[in-house]
């Protein structure tokens, strides 16, 4: 590998454990065994999606994992899972290398119970005060997702929490995620100081991945402008904002938060049960999109990088022309500047 790429992957892969710092994003239903142990093989870091699993199908999931690769991976948590804390105790049973929190931040027990199992902590952070309470908290690296990505995204880009957050945080190593397909801006991501990136888009049309077909053909017919967030018409319900690509359902969620409103207006139903109605739409959609393929009535959560991802590939091909762009962005660089001489 080209020596500058080298030194700037140490700080990532040396905490990752791995060749390149480039992590797997956990993918609900799509980050299970077979994809993680496929980026974890290829030199990256798998994640699985814990998801909705219960702490039964965690453990056989990690299980399984560790059956396909020797190398380190790591499992993604939802905070807001009601079993979070025998989710947590599986990833201690199982000695998984590191735990990624998502959907919150973690409370300081939870971080020390895993690194007192000499686990790493990696959770999300969105603004510079967050990020320096988790690292007081004690968390080994951060996350900065911005919202270009697939799924639940926060308010902000990677191009702003890079320049916000990421001189502001130099205790522990942070990773970025959001709208990275390519190699040549991941490099210039490292040389701003990032440890290493997260992508999650550009993964779901691998060999490896278990998405449904339909699920696939979408994502490489589609453009990045085709990535809209979740469309909110009433500030009473609380919409949690998803990129996805629009489809049917995206259509029929605007409908029926005009039909909920109406009923509210009219004080047919109440303010609560609107809100729920309007919460339950969603339930179930992403299951029915990436493992039944109804693609016009599940959410296809996908970032904007949806736009570079143009054919089938296995993890291996697609992390290594990451590196492989990386690499020649740097001797494209110094060619240009042994020119200029
Ligand atoms: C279909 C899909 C499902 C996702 N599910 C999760 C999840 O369960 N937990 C999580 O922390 N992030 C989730 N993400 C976000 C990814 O882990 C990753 O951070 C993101 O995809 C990176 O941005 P990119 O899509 O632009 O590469 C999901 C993303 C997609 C596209």
């Amino acid at each position: 590998m080209n020596k500058k790429l080298k030194q700037l992957f140490f700080k990532g892969a040396n905490f990752l454990g791995v060749e390149f710092p480039i992590m797997g994003g956990a993918m609900t239903w799509i980050s299970e065994s077979s994809l993680v142990s496929a980026t974890s093989n290829a030199g990256g870091f798998g994640v699985i999606a814990a998801g909705s699993m219960n702490r039964d199908q965690l453990q056989k999931e990690i299980i399984v994992t560790k059956s396909k690769t020797t190398k380190p991976f790591g499992v993604n948590l939802i905070l807001l899972h009601p079993e979070i804390e025998s989710l947590i105790e599986a990833c201690v049973d199982n000695k998984v290398d590191l735990v990624v929190f998502a959907g919150g931040f973690p409370k300081l027990r939870q971080i020390q119970k895993l690194k007192k199992n000499k686990i790493k902590t990696v959770c999300f952070a969105t603004t510079v005060s967050i990020a320096q309470k988790m690292v007081n908290y004690g968390v080994d690296a951060l996350i900065l997702e911005g919202n270009e990505a697939g799924g639940h995204i926060g308010p902000v880009s990677i191009n702003v929490l890079v320049q916000e957050i990421l001189p502001q945080i130099v205790e522990v190593p942070v990773f970025v995620a959001g709208g990275i397909g390519r190699g040549e801006i991941f490099l210039k991501y490292l040389e701003l100081g990032a440890a290493g990136c997260q992508i999650g888009t550009r993964l779901v049309c691998s060999n490896e991945s278990i998405a449904h077909q339909n699920f696939k053909e979408i994502f490489i017919k589609s453009e990045a402008r085709n990535c809209q967030i979740s469309v909110r018409l009433d500030k009473r319900f609380p919409v949690i904002p998803v990129r996805a690509i629009e489809n049917k359902a995206s259509e029929k969620f605007i409908e029926e938060q005009k039909r909920v409103i109406n009923l509210l207006d009219k004080s047919s139903i109440s303010l609560k049960e609107a809100q729920l109605q309007v919460e339950h739409f969603w339930a179930g959609s992403l299951k029915k999109a990436v493992i039944d393929g109804d693609i016009d009535n599940g959410s296809l959560m996908a970032g904007q990088s949806v736009s570079l991802v143009k054919k089938m590939q296995s993890v291996k091909e697609i992390i290594n022309e990451i590196v492989k762009q990386a690499e020649k962005q740097i001797s494209n660089e110094k060619r240009v500047s042994n020119e200029k001489k």
